[in-house]
């Protein structure tokens, strides 16, 4: 075959020849030109029998590009199959995912949440992606000194598990750099674990712990002090016997009489606190308890300009022990209305039947409690009176006694608006 050479290629010269060589260049064009794109297209190039110069004479040339194409086709079909399927796993893999994750750009706007984090912190808010993540998610206008997406904003780092209090409740937080291929910092991938039960049974763990500690060193000491005690006001009491001493005598052992009997009401209920009898169960009248404990009050509120009112509805009897029960209204009408002193108010007691329970409510107008205050008034020995008018051991012994009886005191208190103390007793022996 005559040929010229022109830039490494050979084309054809003359004659018939001439004819053969043409089919033979264009034949290898279009095989190159074939291959070419399936190559781009990302296909295996055709072999010899598939494309070599005698089929490629016997058909039509155009033909095989057509199926080359389809078969191209087939292939970008097949890939968007596939991709889809990826796309479908990873989103089914996000959204079942037992955490909640969220996807925040630089302005802290969320691009992508889960439906976890859906639940955990935007139940109820529509549309948003695009919102501000402090809002949603923490009911704020501006972002927290303390939130770990900024954190790995600006410094570029993970943040790992950090114990952040979100619309009340605690969550473990992750916080990770998103970057672009070029490496810059596009925002941040966030996981919300919610661990407030977890938080909750280690604090009752803790407190429960602590109390047992506590209890075994408050019996100790009020054992110890109980016998000296007894015997000052032992002898006091024969000093005023005698009748000899004179007025001013007199007046002084009355006053050891009366600073002994403080002396030995708090030792009283430091023993009450440590050796919590276990309750006595037995059915009674809740309002019965209360009227009891109102009774007992009466010597506290001498002096203090105070009305308490009942609202006691038709409740049923219930199992308790009578004597506890009457202590823990004791203890929480005392403090309301220690909390009046030399101020005066309202305290209402009232009790009302709530799905086959029996509910305790006692409210009053006092000076409220500090919102710092509120998740330590229940701890042993926590006290905001001057020493000597309060132990600390009131509420304790209240929500102690209440557990006993598988029940929970609770409260709602803000400073300057009163407060709240509330408890559900339901019939039966509770299995505790
Ligand atoms: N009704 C109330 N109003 C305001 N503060 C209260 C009330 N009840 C309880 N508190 C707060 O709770 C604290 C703990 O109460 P308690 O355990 O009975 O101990 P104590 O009465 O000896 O201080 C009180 O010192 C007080 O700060
Ligand atoms: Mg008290």
């Amino acid at each position: 075959m005559k040929a010229g050479r022109h830039n490494n290629r050979t084309y054809p010269t003359a004659g018939t020849e001439n004819v053969e060589g043409k089919n033979t260049v264009l034949l290898r064009y279009i095989r190159d030109k074939v291959n070419q794109l399936l190559q781009i297209m990302g296909t295996k190039p055709l072999r010899e029998e598939e494309l070599n110069d005698e089929s490629l004479i016997a058909i039509d040339p155009i033909g095989i590009i057509a199926e080359s194409f389809e078969q191209v086709l087939e292939h970008l079909k097949e890939s968007n199959r596939q991709l889809q399927l990826a796309r479908d796993y990873l989103q089914a893999v996000f959204d079942t995912a037992g955490v909640g994750i969220s996807i925040i750009d630089r302005d802290m706007r969320i691009i992508k949440c889960n439906e976890k984090q859906k639940e955990l912190l935007a139940n109820g808010i529509a549309l948003i992606e695009g919102k501000h993540c402090y809002e949603v998610y923490c009911g704020m206008d501006s972002p927290s000194l303390m939130c770990p997406a900024i954190e790995t904003l600006e410094t570029g780092r993970a943040v790992m598990l950090k114990e952040v209090t979100k619309k009340g409740r605690v969550f473990q937080i992750a916080t990770s750099p998103l970057k672009d291929k070029s490496g810059d910092i596009i925002g941040v991938v966030e996981v919300n674990m919610d661990i407030t039960e977890k938080k909750r049974a280690e604090d009752a763990m803790c407190q429960s712990e602590k109390l047992a500690a506590v209890g075994q060193l408050a019996a100790g000491i009020a054992h110890e002090l109980n016998n000296p005690l007894g015997n000052i006001l032992g002898y006091a009491k024969l000093l005023l016997m005698d009748e000899n001493p004179s007025e001013p005598q007199r007046e002084r052992v009355k006053v050891i009489v009366e600073q002994a009997k403080k002396g030995s009401g708090i030792i009283k209920s430091l023993l009450e606190f440590s050796h919590q009898k276990m309750p006595v169960f037995e059915k009674i009248s809740i309002n019965t308890c209360i009227e009891q404990a109102l009774q007992s009050l009466h010597g506290e509120t001498e002096g203090i300009n105070i009305e308490i009112s009942t609202r006691l509805g038709d409740v049923p009897h219930i199992m308790a022990d009578p004597k506890q029960m009457e202590q823990v209204v004791y203890n929480i009408l005392l403090n309301a209305v220690q909390s009046m002193e030399g101020r005066g108010g309202t305290v209402e007691v009232s009790s009302e039947s709530a799905n086959g329970s029996v509910e305790v409510t006692i409210k009053d107008d006092g000076p409220g409690i500090h919102r710092e205050h509120l998740c330590r008034i229940f701890e042993p020995f926590f006290t905001t009176k001057p020493v000597g008018k309060g132990t600390g051991l009131g509420l304790s012994i209240c929500s102690e006694i209440l557990k006993k009886h598988g029940s929970n005191i609770r409260v709602e208190s803000e400073k300057g608006k009163g407060a709240k103390f509330y408890f559900r007793l339901k019939d039966g022996i509770p299995d505790v």
